[in-house]
């Protein structure tokens, strides 16, 4: 996928901007506080609904706005097969519309412009809990997976009313309750663990991250999947056992909602053995691998926002890093406040530069 025009209006510093992206890298310069991170916002709200930074829309719409807006022009291949998505959010209420039909659900964007976000605060799937290395497996199994999101969501529920009832227990309501929320949790979370495995424990998963690791991050790394609960036993099973723990913490202990990803390095555990920059570099090289499993499995062609390449990299690893997106064929923003990154893209007909100044995006003679 590609984007071949966008409209921002009301996004932080974008009062109103438009603009025609390359179908390759396109980096955009310029100084602190001018909007390039409002930008890269822009694009992720068009996919996902959503900014990066926070789940507020109030303080990602422009002061003194009512509403943001932003529409794109996405192609498909290589400039045809164009489809309009636009949306529109105020604090109370969101619009999406797909070629002029308005959706309900944000998901119909993301399926039409799967966008992957590579930015410094990903280094918080290093170094904090594991729900941000969960976002990055929910991702690709979105893309991957048509019965996924369902099921997550799905499970999603289940596990609030086995939560509510096990607070019902302790408050001296039947067991059968959390028993009938037991089997659907199970049965939901062994589903999503099915599909989760099925990808993550994949050949081709293990090609495209070792691959992405390699080189951009001249370390050993090695990464295994957890599904969130003892393998060796079924979700049922562990459920079962963990209820008069569960009631006592008032919270489902194990479960599909505590999947995660483990990063090793040679001696120990890769959150405590490497620097920051290394750190950043493991977590752009394993976003980067899920944009290429999907690309290779699925034949899709996601777009990735690179926010501040500069921030804890030195100029060898961000050279890497850019060789590395620049093999993928597929449409990049980079930001930087930095003019030398400019220095390390390889200029041809698909890359563009822009410049950021004020709240306003000029694209470079
Ligand atoms: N809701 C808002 N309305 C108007 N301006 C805002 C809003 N939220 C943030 N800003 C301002 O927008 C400006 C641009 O922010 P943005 O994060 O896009 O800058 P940036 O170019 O990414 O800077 P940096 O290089 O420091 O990351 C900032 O000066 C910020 O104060
Ligand atoms: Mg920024």
């Amino acid at each position: 996928m590609q984007i071949v025009g966008i409209q921002i209006q009301g996004v932080r510093a974008l009062a109103n901007v438009s603009l025609a992206p390359g179908a390759g890298v396109n980096v955009l310069i310029g100084p602190n506080g001018s909007g390039k991170t409002s930008f890269l916002e822009a694009v992720h709200i068009l996919s996902l609904g959503r900014s990066f930074r926070t789940r507020r829309t109030r303080a990602v719409i422009r002061h003194g706005a009512e509403s943001l807006r932003v529409v794109g022009e996405v192609s498909r291949e290589e400039g045809k097969d164009v489809c309009t998505i636009g949306i529109e959010k105020s604090e109370r209420a969101t619009r999406l519309r797909v070629d002029g039909q308005e959706v309900r659900s944000v998901s119909a964007l993301a399926r039409q412009l799967p966008v992957m976000v590579v930015a410094p605060e990903g280094l918080k799937a290093l170094l904090e809990g594991s729900e941000h290395r969960r976002r990055l497996l929910d991702w690709t199994l979105f893309h991957v997976e048509p019965s996924y999101l369902d099921v997550l969501q799905r499970y999603g529920y289940a596990l609030r009313q086995r939560n509510a009832s096990l607070r019902n227990l302790a408050r001296g309501a039947n067991e059968w309750e959390v028993e009938a929320w037991d089997e659907q949790t199970a049965d939901l979370g062994e589903r999503l663990d099915e599909m989760r495995r099925r990808h993550m424990n994949s050949d081709a998963m293990a090609e495209t991250a070792h691959e992405a690791i390699d080189s951009v991050l001249k370390e050993e790394v090695s990464w295994e999947y957890w599904c969130g609960w003892d393998r060796e036993r079924t979700l049922k099973e562990v459920l079962n056992e963990n209820r008069r723990r569960d009631v006592e913490t008032g919270y489902t202990t194990a479960g599909a909602h505590r999947a995660d990803v483990v990063w090793r390095a040679s001696r120990g555990m890769a959150r405590d053995k490497l620097s920051r920059g290394q750190g950043r570099l493991l977590v752009m090289a394993f976003e980067v691998a899920q944009v290429s499993y999907v690309k290779k499995v699925e034949a899709l062609r996601p777009v990735l926002l690179v926010d501040d390449l500069s921030t804890e990299l030195d100029i060898v690893s961000m050279q890497r890093f850019l060789s590395r997106i620049e093999s993928l064929g597929l449409q990049v923003f980079i930001s930087s406040v930095l003019d030398a990154v400019v220095t390390l893209v390889r200029p041809n007909a698909d890359s563009r530069l822009f410049h950021v100044e004020q709240g306003r995006v000029l694209q470079a003679q």
